[in-house]
């Protein structure tokens, strides 16, 4: 049978005086060590210090950076341009619509059986994203309820100016963006 280290107090009693007890006031297992180099002592810890700083440091740099660059965006330069290819004539659906970043604004291109018009997709109210309603053959912000006509001009709402207009043309499958 194996033997297990439970000690009983029977066996705590037949273990008498195997250990002695350590003087009051000692460190348990210090005794028999005499005073230490103290200039050592001083250096050990003075290391132990610099490394437990550094490994801070790190921890702190590895945890703050992301959440830096999280609130300060970097900074881009955004190239202007006159025009661009922003996609192919096929990708904005008969009575729909798609949006495409143009410069620093988003353009709103609708093709209305056809008819290709594009404007700025950006609400002059507060600045939601607009979307066109084929069905009402208007622009329509979801935010405050503006309503814009298909080139932009304004129908009613709380929106201070009209959209801002841009052309849009079709050369081969490009679909072409530019100033007006
Ligand atoms: S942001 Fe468009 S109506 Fe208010």
């Amino acid at each position: 049978m194996a033997q297990s280290n439970f000690k009983s107090p029977a066996r705590m009693g037949s273990l008498g005086d195997g250990a002695t007890a350590a003087p009051a006031g000692s460190v348990p297992g210090s005794a028999g060590k005499g005073p230490g180099p103290k200039g050592a002592d001083f250096e050990r810890r003075s290391f132990l210090g610099m490394v437990v700083g550094g490994v801070g440091a790190a921890v702190a740099v590895s945890t703050l950076y992301p959440i830096v660059r999280f609130i300060v965006p970097p900074v881009t330069v955004v190239k202007e341009v006159n025009e661009l290819v922003v996609g192919k004539a096929s990708d904005v659906p008969l009575k729909g619509f798609k949006i495409y970043q143009f410069n620093k604004d988003k353009v709103l291109v609708v093709n209305d059986n056809g008819k290709l018009t594009a404007c700025s997709a950006v609400c002059t109210h507060l600045g939601c994203l607009v979307r066109w309603e084929s069905a009402q053959n208007l622009i329509f912000c979801p935010c405050h309820g503006a309503k814009y006509k298909q080139t932009g001009e304004i129908i009613s709402g709380p929106q201070p100016k009209p959209l801002i207009a841009y052309k849009v043309r079709v050369e081969g499958e490009d679909l072409i963006v530019s100033k007006a």
